[in-house]
């Protein structure tokens, strides 16, 4: 699906003495760390880079002269650049930050609602979305009156494009995920955003999934908005970043008020402040943006090409070795092209929970439950999965570990 460069083979025993809870044992065992689309871990130069913020740089941002709050602003700014530069965005003003992906989604849904859907008008978003990118959308049309579709998922965990094409005709907004947390599932961005502006929509992609495993760029792709989050990208947890074109975001009005948002204030009117500040009200999180660069370079020293291989290998892999035990269902497409290695499954009745209970007293940590997507459940029929999700530091040692693990459930419930 991605056309690709020559990918370089990632060294995992480097990766791995860079992320110190890596060594660490759990219940007796080497920690297994199979939840990465939950959160990834954080190397030692994201660790660091945090620690001497506090130690030496601590300040406001954009408001004093002395000599840490220039340091602090300057670090601030830079991760902007760095993060514009690594999703590709035409402009650094087009690069919002946010506490995380979720509250992306919720400001680009409610300026979105504000500036241009009117009652009557159609929103529309998929089965496999996340809560984040669900709930915004469903609870903002019932407020304005405005017709939430939902185009469906095929038996194959793909998006059924009969469905899609019919439910964007006079659709104001498309929004959807570019990975699917639940199956994997990869969605053409670019093509589904063509597709979508070809009718005269407007498109918000959720990255959350995606942007930390292959190659993002925004202007390529053509979205108008596009939402991540750093902690599931090596970065620290409390910060996101929502994406939106330049004219889009000049456009639509800001969400939160307050300081830092602000150009001027009278007693009967406010003036915004230029973007990208316009949507950025309050303190920020200071420490935890400039803790995120690190990772954004450790992910680029990697290069997101051989880190979307790699993980390629192993889904192939983990695909094959998995649908050979016994009673094992795997949920999304079967074919690693079309899919990230994050793999949701059932082990014949076996609850979930009970999966993800036992796999963690061999020292595997995957999530069980419904994933916040229950529509994606509910469309599966089922309560909950398990889901086992590999990154950069997982090799088939890993995979290995978590099929003997599968095993030994399968044994204990016999
Ligand atoms: N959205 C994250 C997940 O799918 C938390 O696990």
């Amino acid at each position: 699906m991605l056309e690709m460069e020559r990918a370089r083979s990632l060294d995992i025993a480097a990766i791995r003495e860079d992320f110190p809870v890596l060594k660490r044992l759990v219940h007796g065992k080497r920690l297994v760390y199979l939840d990465n689309a939950a959160t990834s871990q954080k190397p030692l130069q994201v660790i660091n880079t945090i620690s001497e913020y506090y130690e030496k740089h601590n300040s406001n941002i954009h408001r004093s002269v002395h000599q840490l709050a220039e340091e602090a602003t300057g670090s601030f700014e830079s991760t902007r650049d760095n993060l514009r530069e690594f999703v590709n965005a035409r402009y650094r003003e087009e690069i919002v930050f946010t506490k995380n992906a979720t509250e992306a989604l919720n400001i680009a849904a409610r300026c979105i609602f504000e500036k241009y859907v009117k009652s009557g008008d159609k929103v529309v978003v998929t089965e496999m979305e996340h809560h984040s990118n669900f709930v915004p959308w469903q609870q903002l049309s019932k407020k304005n009156n405005a017709k939430l579709e939902i185009v469906s998922v095929t038996d194959e965990g793909e998006l059924n494009e009969s469905d899609l094409e019919a439910k964007l005709k006079d659709a104001q907004v498309f929004s959807f995920a570019q990975m699917s947390n639940v199956l994997g599932t990869i969605n053409d961005a670019k093509r589904l955003t063509r597709l979508a502006h070809d009718r005269g929509c407007l498109v918000v992609v959720d990255g959350a999934q995606s942007a930390p495993h292959m190659p993002v760029d925004v202007q390529d792709i053509d979205c108008d908005f596009f939402a991540l989050s750093a902690h599931k990208m090596l970065g620290p947890t409390g910060v996101g970043s929502l994406y939106g074109k330049r004219n889009v975001l000049e456009e639509i009005p800001p969400f939160l008020l307050g300081g830092d948002m602000i150009r001027q204030v009278h007693r009967d009117e406010t003036e915004w402040n230029e973007l990208p500040w316009k949507f950025e009200a309050g303190t920020s999180n200071i420490a935890d943006v400039i803790g995120f660069a690190p990772a954004l370079d450790y992910l680029r020293n990697l290069g997101m090409n051989n880190i979307w291989e790699h993980e390629r290998r192993i889904c192939k892999k983990a695909l094959e070795e998995m649908s050979k035990i016994d009673g094992m269902k795997i949920y999304g497409p079967m074919n690693e092209n079309k899919r990230g290695a994050v793999i949701s499954f059932n082990l014949g009745d076996v609850h979930a929970h009970d999966v993800a209970s036992i796999l963690d007293s061999e020292g595997v940590a995957i999530r069980s439950g419904h994933h916040c997507a229950q529509v994606m459940m509910e469309k599966l029929g089922v309560p909950a999965t398990s889901r086992a999700s590999f990154y950069i530091y997982n090799d088939l040692d890993d995979l290995e570990s978590l099929c003997s693990a599968l095993a030994k459930v399968k044994e204990i419930l016999k």
